[in-house]
């Protein structure tokens, strides 16, 4: 086995070699920027990881990896044109920095080339492979589109809230690993564990992902802090905090979401306040571990040396102690 180092390292250098940018310049040098801003690098990591995990070189998996990468970053463009975000990775959005239509254009050209991408697999592990993006394509896009309509409803419960990131975030995360145990040729079972340890881990991820939007340090965050308070998102700390608030906090809550301030500073300031008083900015971080929990409890079902397991626990262990 590598270390996830080498794993990020090998994947940065395979994709410097495969994305160039050409003609239309204006097409291609949006999806160089958002590939090279950085990012974690979490998704081809964990199915380079998984692929040698099964028995394969990790390096049968890079192709897969890209193309799972690209399409996170695909999906990030356009997420960003739809929650209005002036900043990822610290630098400006694709439609801040050129405008909507290059986000658009540049995000589907991106999902294409994620599929191509996979044609270089062949006969029934193409098909797997094809099978289970397509899925979690479709889901990813079922999950942002919850996550749109909820900004508008005032009724959203807690499992609806975890059905909406599971889709939104968490099948990505899965499928990264279930397609490197498809590309190892790994059995229906193992598949199936490690989707499932992917899965928990990605909706404890989602959960870091809304307590950082609230509570992170801008410095080092490189997205606006409070994004989702502006936009008025119905994350867990919201929907924790109606729950546990007092009246009057329930209240000032409910007013503060129905506002659109120019200057959203104050509104930001006084929101954050309730999610620490009422209890929610602890309660998100309880509900994580259950969730890491979940896909450390998934591992034990893993036909798979201890110490892989172990890698795979390291791993979960250190995306929950991220910052950014
Ligand atoms: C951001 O994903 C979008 C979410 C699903 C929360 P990451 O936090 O993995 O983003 P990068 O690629 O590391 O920037
Ligand atoms: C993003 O969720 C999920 C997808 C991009 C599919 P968020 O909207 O919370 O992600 P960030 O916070 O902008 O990275
Ligand atoms: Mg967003
Ligand atoms: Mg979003
Ligand atoms: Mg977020």
């Amino acid at each position: 086995m590598h270390s996830i180092d080498d794993y990020r390292a090998s994947f940065i250098a395979f994709m410097a070699q495969k994305v160039a940018i050409k003609d239309p310049i204006s097409l291609y040098e949006p999806i160089s920027y958002i590939l090279n801003l950085g990012g974690k690098r979490l998704r081809p990591v964990l199915t380079l990881m998984s692929a040698e995990i099964f028995g394969s070189h990790y390096s049968k998996a890079l192709d897969a990896a890209l193309a799972i990468e690209i399409f996170h970053n695909f999906s990030l463009v356009h997420d960003d044109i739809m929650d209005a975000a002036p900043l990822r990775r610290g630098k400006l959005t694709v439609h801040e920095k050129w405008d909507i239509n290059t986000g658009i254009l540049s995000g589907d050209a991106m999902l294409i080339k994620a599929y191509q991408l996979l044609e270089n697999y062949e006969g029934e592990t193409f098909r797997q492979l094809v099978t289970s993006f397509s899925k979690t394509a479709v889901q990813v896009c079922e999950g942002q589109q919850y996550d749109m309509d909820f900004e508008k409803r005032d009724d959203v419960t807690l499992p609806e809230y975890l059905k909406m990131i599971q889709y939104k975030t968490a099948v990505l995360v899965a499928a990264a690993l279930k397609m490197g145990g498809i590309i190892a040729g790994a059995s229906i079972e193992s598949q199936n564990s490690i989707y499932e340890y992917g899965k928990n881990l990605g909706i404890a991820f989602q959960l870091q992902d809304d307590y950082l939007d609230a509570f992170g340090n801008p410095q080092n965050f490189g997205k606006r802090v409070g994004g989702d308070i502006i936009a008025n998102k119905k994350t867990y700390l919201y929907l924790k905090a109606i729950e546990l608030a007092s009246p009057d906090q329930k209240r000032a809550l409910l007013d503060l979401y129905s506002i659109q301030p120019k200057d959203p500073t104050d509104k930001i300031k006084s929101i954050k306040e309730i999610f620490l008083s009422s209890g929610a900015a602890i309660r998100i971080q309880d509900e994580m571990a259950v969730f890491t929990q979940m896909a450390f409890d998934n591992l034990g079902h893993l036909a798979i040396s201890n110490d892989k397991k172990e890698l795979l626990r390291n791993f979960g262990e250190g995306l929950m102690q991220r910052i950014v």
